[in-house]
């Protein structure tokens, strides 16, 4: 009984009155970056992703803008992904979605999670909800897959031993060689590290804290990765979408 109640009281989501964006915790400088566009750097992505958005692929096939208008109507959008898709019967990140456009409607071949072209629309996108609440869905679908999450969040994997929640819930605020471990909120992304040099996707970083608990990678939107996500989505909600955010 005393086991069940601790692993409750271990799994619960950070209280909404403490949540904190990976931004307040970073150096002033760090945060000066991001919050001025013109000297932030991910905003040279974001405007690629603009150009692409209304540039029409080769053989004559659509433009994003030729079916969908202004991106002023993706207002919105990227606060609510991840979703669930009926038709696939899974969970479907911005980045998933946006690359199912491209192969349906524009036939072309599929971009890497990793190209600046995907990396670019995908900002582009979100930057049009920026300063709007994080608002995925808790119910219906998504509240189970976001229990699996939260499954997965609480698991200690790795040759460390470690889970998520132990630094992300734990150990948030303390010093970790030279970082402040932050809560873990994934509403800044894709974001610019000045360690990579270059815009990234929240699975890039993923993979850098599996990396971080000499832990194995999961596939790319495999399930249990989607589910993941969803969960630290669900548990930013009371934050709000901040793409592209600078971290060190
Ligand atoms: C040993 C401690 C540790 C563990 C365990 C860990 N992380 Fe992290 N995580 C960090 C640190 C430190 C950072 C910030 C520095 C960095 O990103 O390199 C970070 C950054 C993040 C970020 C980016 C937050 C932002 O504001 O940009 C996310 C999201 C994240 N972690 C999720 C996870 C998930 C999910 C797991 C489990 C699979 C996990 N982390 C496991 C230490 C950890
Ligand atoms: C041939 C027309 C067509 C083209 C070209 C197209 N889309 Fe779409 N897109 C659609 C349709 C149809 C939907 C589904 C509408 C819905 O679900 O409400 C959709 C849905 C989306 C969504 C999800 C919207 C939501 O509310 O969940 C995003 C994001 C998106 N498209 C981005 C893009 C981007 C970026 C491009 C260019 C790379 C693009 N689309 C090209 C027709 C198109």
């Amino acid at each position: 009984m005393k086991k069940l109640l601790l692993a409750l009281l271990i799994s619960l989501p950070v209280a909404a009155a403490d949540l904190r964006s990976g931004h307040d915790d970073l150096p002033r400088l760090t945060q000066a970056l991001q919050d001025d566009d013109d000297a932030n750097p991910g905003m040279l992505w974001a405007m690629q992703g603009k150009d692409l958005w209304s540039r029409p692929p080769p053989q004559n096939a659509p433009s994003c803008a030729s079916c969908h208008g202004p991106v002023s109507i993706m207002k919105g959008v990227a606060a609510r992904y991840p979703v669930y898709d009926e038709t696939r019967q899974s969970a479907v990140t911005l980045m998933a979605r946006i690359n199912q456009c491209r192969t349906e409607f524009q036939h072309q071949s599929a971009l890497g999670d990793e190209q600046d072209a995907t990396l670019g629309l995908t900002a582009f996108i979100a930057l049009q909800s920026r300063g709007l609440p994080v608002s995925v869905a808790t119910d219906g679908p998504l509240a189970k897959i976001g229990e699996q999450g939260r499954a997965i969040f609480n698991l200690r994997q790795g040759q460390l031993d470690l889970s998520c929640a132990d630094c992300h819930n734990d150990l948030a605020g303390k010093n970790f060689g030279g970082f402040t471990i932050p809560q873990g909120h994934p509403n800044g992304y894709p974001l610019y590290r000045q360690e990579w040099r270059r815009l990234g996707s929240l699975e890039r970083e993923l993979r850098n804290c599996l990396s971080r608990m000499r832990a194995a990678s999961y596939p790319d939107n495999s399930p249990d990765l989607l589910a993941l996500i969803v969960y630290l989505t669900q548990r930013s909600i009371g934050l709000q979408v901040e793409t592209p955010a600078v971290r060190p």
